[in-house]
């Protein structure tokens, strides 16, 4: 078979290493590209030994390399606001070129939303609007006909997931509870004060409470496909003593007569990354996986529903390409069916 080239930006970011990872044992991308400002030049599996044995000669390009005509698609792992920055570049002359953004810069179409959360100037912003949001779980067909795919934030893609089936159900109303509990690989590869070990090893907080950015997004996503809906969300996100992955708690009440398990039931049935579990989700069973994991409890109106995955896979690398998968017309599941762990 031949192969398809595609080419990284930030590849030495946790997302640009975890999308390496998984690129290596692809059936057919293979990456032509692995662009680094402070390691260009050097060898990958140098910097990266968890790759050695991989990506034999290939070096990591500097910032003044662009991306070679053989990259049929780009992947942007680049902090919040690079992309923008980016974006006439990478697109210039290269129509046919397509991109997935690991960040938030492309994931809001309205202009209010994205000011409020994360501001600053964005050249870029109606770029946007070419942009279809990447949960391919609920916006499969889309997502194949797109050239160009915001990816969700990870916390994003644990709320939608945990919710998407009520809302198609027209069963999301009043108050949605959301609180989410994220490792510290989550804010990226440069240490920061929340990631710092001693101080975060031992510990549980809270943070950005009601006001996070991600917020904006999964209403967006779950408006979209509820068709509006008259509910009205929270998320009170948290720091774990874990490095990867993410749990969701979301609560809210269902209308009389909605029957929560089995709505979930019916829509996951064939949902290749998410599967049902009757009890609670673990970490440990999805951490290095793309799948999200899900239970759906009901006492009566009451619906609690938790997921949990790894922010680094399925919250990012791996969702990102299983976007690739669709975008490319190849097997969904191509690279990324691998068992989970325990422990
Ligand atoms: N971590 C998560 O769980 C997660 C989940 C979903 C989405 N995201 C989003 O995905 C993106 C990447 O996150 P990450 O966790 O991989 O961050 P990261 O570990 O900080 O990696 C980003 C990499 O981008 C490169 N970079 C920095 N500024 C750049 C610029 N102006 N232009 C080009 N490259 C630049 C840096 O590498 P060099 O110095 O080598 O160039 C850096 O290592 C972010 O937008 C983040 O919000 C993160």
């Amino acid at each position: 078979m031949s192969t398809i080239g595609i080419a990284i930006v930030g590849a030495a970011g946790y997302g640009g290493q975890e999308l390496l990872r998984l690129v290596a044992t692809h059936p057919v991308f293979r990456v032509v590209h692995a662009g680094s400002r402070t390691h260009g030049g050097r060898e990958v599996s140098e910097v990266l030994p968890q790759l050695q044995g991989f990506y034999r000669g290939l070096r990591f390009a500097g910032v003044e390399t662009g991306i070679p005509a053989e990259a049929a698609a780009v992947v942007l792992a680049a902090p919040h606001g690079a992309a923008r920055t980016l974006w006439p570049e990478i697109v210039a002359g290269r129509p046919d070129l397509r991109v997935v953004d690991l960040s938030a810069d492309f994931r809001l179409k309205d202009r209010a939303a994205f000011d409020a959360y994360y501001g600053g100037a964005h050249p870029s912003l109606d770029a946007a609007l070419d942009f279809v949001y990447g949960v391919p779980e609920t916006n499969r067909e889309a997502i194949r006909r797109a050239r160009h795919v915001a990816n969700p934030g990870c916390f994003a893609t644990g709320a939608v997931l945990a919710l998407a089936p009520l809302a198609e159900a027209g069963a999301l109303r009043g108050d949605v509870c959301i609180a989410a509990t994220t490792g510290s690989s989550g804010s990226g590869a440069e240490p920061k004060e929340g990631t710092h070990h001693p101080e975060r090893a031992q510990d549980m907080r809270a943070y950005k409470v009601l006001a996070h950015q991600h917020l904006p997004e999964i209403e967006q996503e779950l408006r979209r496909i509820s068709g509006g809906g008259l509910f009205e969300l929270s998320m009170v996100p948290q720091s774990g003593p874990f490095s990867r992955g993410i749990f969701t708690v979301a609560q809210l009440r269902v209308p009389d007569g909605v029957d929560a398990p089995a709505l979930f039931r019916a829509r996951y049935a064939r949902e290749p990354f998410v599967r049902l579990r009757a009890e609670t989700p673990a970490l440990r069973h999805v951490v290095r996986t793309n799948f999200c994991d899900v239970a759906v409890v009901q006492k009566g109106t009451k619906v609690a529903v938790l997921s949990a995955l790894d922010n680094l896979v399925k919250g990012m690398s791996g969702q990102a390409l299983q976007n690739l998968n669709l975008m490319f017309e190849l097997e969904e599941t191509a690279g990324l069916l691998v068992p989970g762990a325990n422990p």
